[in-house]
């Protein structure tokens, strides 16, 4: 049986949020999607509220992961506390709040979604993704596994998409907001992307507007980050897989 799962890339700021209200219930749709996951740790441009993952949820996701950004907005801690339905890094530190991967019901059976954070170019705090990959490898038994991957260096995403290639049903990377041109289905089965892209201002800096980015690297003192205006964009995936994939 086939299960289509479409993955959304970060979604940034006030314009990726209204995106998603307005297009992701029509996408689903259109995309005859089963299961939807979206990552909204920039739905606040650092961070997400509850009400932000209430508002993506009631569009349309099943889950929502989160990644480096996941506390930036502390009202979320309580909000993690007490849902299933948005994941932080499964490899955080044991102490952080909220949850990093669970099972979901659908109709086609057992979904476990996975969501995991690299370590190069990014905090040094997370624990090794790739052995914590293999760890949860050995207590999920859900027909469908999806793992996603933020992360700032191509390698390791491709790294982590080669070690779970036959174990999992699809891999996917996050974070670096450029999606990238390597849709595929890897030698054992498992469904890869290095990155989705964003859902955010098209021109910008990351879905930043450029001239705060373009400060930052000339050295200036910077205010804080907001978001472009103009077009926006939605970035994602679609991934038919099915119990053939591992
Ligand atoms: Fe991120």
């Amino acid at each position: 049986m086939e299960f289509k799962v479409l993955a959304i890339g970060d979604v940034v700021g006030n314009p990726g949020m209204e995106r998603v209200r307005r297009k992701l219930r029509q996408l689903k749709r259109k995309t005859e999607a089963d299961f939807v996951i979206v990552n909204g740790e920039n739905a606040s441009v650092v961070g997400i509220t509850p009400d932000q993952a209430e508002d993506i949820l009631d569009a349309g996701a099943d889950v929502i992961t989160l990644g480096n950004h996941s506390f930036g907005k502390r009202e979320i801690v309580d909000y993690l506390e007490d849902t299933s339905r948005v994941l932080r890094p499964a490899n955080l530190a044991p102490q952080a709040p909220g949850r990093g991967w669970d099972v979901y019901e659908t109709k086609a059976g057992d979904v476990a979604v996975v969501d995991l954070i690299g370590r190069c170019n990014m905090d040094y705090t997370p624990d090794n993704p790739f052995l914590m990959a293999e760890k949860l490898l050995g207590q999920v038994t859900a027909k469908f596994i999806l793992v996603e991957i933020h992360a700032e260096a191509t390698s390791e995403k491709l790294a982590m998409g080669y070690l779970l290639d036959g174990r999992v049903s699809a891999v996917w990377g996050t974070h670096t907001h450029v999606p990238t041109a390597d849709c595929q289905v890897l030698p054992q089965g498992t469904g890869f992307v290095t990155d989705l892209g964003m859902t955010g201002p098209m021109q910008s800096v990351l879905g930043i507007r450029p001239e705060l980015s373009i400060a930052k690297f000339r050295g200036e003192l910077t205010s804080r980050y907001e978001p472009a205006d103009g077009p926006v964009q939605l970035c994602g995936a679609v991934f038919t897989v099915d119990t053939r994939t591992r």
